[in-house]
């Protein structure tokens, strides 16, 4: 994308300021979503980045990450797989946990996510933003452990001063849309 079509992007999200917490600029994609053009030029961006790309699932974090990726899946006629908070999905699941700054958290995914008879599934992770890595990485994780093979990790939004993406860039691509520093 070119600066100028970043810079667009970037007007449409929201920034809330000491939200959740004094200090805090929260990125408010509803304001994204509830801007057609914007939200439309968005996704045309990830289907031309992705649709030569072999992309067989496209792997979603809840619950923001549901949205771009149920709609990119959509578009690339692939399926959708929701990677979810704990206790959330019906089936056998497999988790990962991982650590936040005080005490730790846990993604799932169900143990079928991945059979439709490929031996090593491309996977496309995406979520609406990546902060300190914690989610993500946890999800790259479960991803692999369910037999996928995780090609790229996409994120809306990238906070890039927290360097959440160092860890996964160890072991798998990184995209972000949009860069903030
Ligand atoms: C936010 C965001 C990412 C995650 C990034 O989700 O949508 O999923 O935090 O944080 P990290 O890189 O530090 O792990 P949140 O947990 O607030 O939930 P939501 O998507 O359901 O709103
Ligand atoms: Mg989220």
């Amino acid at each position: 994308l070119t600066e100028s079509e970043k810079s667009h992007l970037l007007a449409a999200i929201r920034n809330v300021p000491d939200y959740p917490k004094p200090g805090i600029q929260f990125k408010d994609i509803t304001t994204l979503l509830n801007n057609p053009e914007a939200f439309h030029f968005l996704m045309d961006h990830l289907v031309k980045r992705y649709a030569d790309m072999d992309i067989q699932y496209i792997a979603g974090i809840e619950s923001r990450g549901f949205i771009f990726g149920a709609a990119l899946a959509s578009l690339l006629r692939t399926r959708f797989v929701p990677i979810r908070k704990p206790g959330k999905l019906p089936y056998t699941t497999i988790s990962e946990k991982y650590s936040l700054e005080y005490g730790v958290d846990e993604v799932e995914l169900h143990i079928d996510a991945f059979s439709h008879g490929l031996a090593h599934p491309r996977v496309l992770l995406i979520d609406d933003l990546i902060a300190t890595g914690g989610t993500a990485n946890a999800a790259v994780n479960l991803i692999n452990k369910a037999g996928g093979e995780c090609v790229e990790a996409c994120f809306i939004i990238n906070l890039t001063f927290l360097r959440g993406d160092e860890a996964i860039k160890k072991t798998t691509p990184v995209y972000s849309v949009l860069e903030i520093d």
